[in-house]
């Protein structure tokens, strides 16, 4: 782990990648199997399809590959990682999946752990990795946003199934003078964590006489989708609100939107309470749902590698989700033009 120089106190964000799951899942494949049309999806979600793992697909396979590319558009050597921060809820291993992830990119000089916010979880990952980065005790640092909520999702659950994908993103951060990080701020509130839960199953079992125990394993994800959306259209505006406050920047002066991608209707009101026009708004939940963590890189990377976003650009991001847990961050990229 090299130590940055002591006035290397900004942050800057300079490599994007990600990587997408095997399997297409169409609106009206779903329609096949639960009781929802197309229409209906479209309309409520801006979904039209998501991406789904096959079996074989580990999240750790998706999230190097998501490193991987970052790396490549930061044009560093895997070795020259201090710190791979992977943001997941859907680890291969409880015990953390970024080691393995370290070990497939051979990051041998990178300590690696995973963090847990649910969709907030990239945002609350970049701030993390970007504390180190302040400190000076890390140089360069790579944060992956991965997850497979196709696994704890009931395919049978019409109000939670038809909104949520698989898949990774990722961001190669630096230390460097020139601070790219204008500002951020994290949010929990576990007291209202009870409408969005991928809750520990609760059966017990005999362990020996007078002794019983709890087998660990999940329940699929349990959602009061209103509830969830109220919570995003208020919070999400009032946060950002604060931070551009904070920072003294007007929302006129913002190139991009980034928000967590859970749906476009939530896109829509918070650009609009802004009066940021939908060209400035990044949006791919058309084709991919709402992937959890990965959402935010998996959305820049996009923007980044198809030119809309580009060096020196301005961007408001807001991520959102079970925890409950929100935040926002204020950042200029300052990858390749
Ligand atoms: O990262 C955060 C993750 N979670 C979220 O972002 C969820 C946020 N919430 C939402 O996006 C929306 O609340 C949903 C898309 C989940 C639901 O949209 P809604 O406009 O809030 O619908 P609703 O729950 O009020 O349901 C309206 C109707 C109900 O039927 P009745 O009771 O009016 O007869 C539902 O049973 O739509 C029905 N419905 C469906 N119909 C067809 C619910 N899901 C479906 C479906 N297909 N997939």
């Amino acid at each position: 782990m090299a130590g940055a120089s002591p006035h290397s106190r900004g942050v800057a964000l300079i490599g994007s990648g990600s990587a997408q799951a095997a399997q297409v899942i169409s609106n009206n494949q779903l329609g096949l199997r639960v009781d929802t049309s197309d229409e209906w999806i479209q309309s409520r979600t801006g979904i039209s399809t998501r991406r789904v793992s096959s079996p074989d697909q580990r999240l750790s396979d998706l999230a190097s590959d998501a490193g991987r590319s970052a790396l490549a558009m930061a044009g560093w050597s895997a070795e020259s990682l201090d710190l791979v921060l992977l943001a997941t809820s859907t680890p291969d291993d409880l015990f953390g999946t970024a080691p393995a992830v370290q070990a497939a990119l051979g990051a041998t000089n990178a300590v690696a752990f995973d963090l847990t916010a649910a969709c907030s979880g990239f945002l609350f990952s970049l701030v993390t990795a970007a504390q180190y980065l302040r400190t000076g005790s890390m140089r360069r640092a790579l944060v992956i946003g991965a997850d497979q909520l196709s696994r704890f999702v009931d395919w049978d659950d019409r109000r939670s199934c038809v909104l949520f994908g698989d898949g990774a993103g990722a961001v190669a951060i630096e230390a460097a003078d020139d601070d790219g990080l204008l500002g951020f701020l994290l949010r929990s509130d576990g007291s209202r964590g009870g409408v969005l839960n991928l809750p520990a199953l609760d059966s017990d079992e005999v362990l020996a006489a007078d002794a019983r125990h709890r087998q660990g394993g999940y329940r699929p994800i349990e959602m009061n989708g209103q509830e969830v959306y109220k919570f995003a259209v208020r919070e999400v505006p009032a946060v950002l609100q604060d931070l551009l406050e904070r920072c003294a920047v007007g929302p006129e002066s913002i190139d991009w939107l980034l928000l967590h991608q859970a749906n476009q209707r939530i896109l829509d009101a918070v650009a609009d309470r802004f009066a940021i026009p939908r060209p400035k708004v990044l949006s791919n939940l058309a084709h991919y749902g709402n992937t959890s963590a990965a959402t935010i890189p998996l959305v820049l990377d996009e923007a980044v590698r198809d030119g809309r976003v580009r060096s020196g650009h301005l961007l408001a991001s807001s991520g959102f989700g079970a925890g409950l847990s929100w935040g926002a961050a204020l950042f200029r990229w300052q990858g390749p033009a």
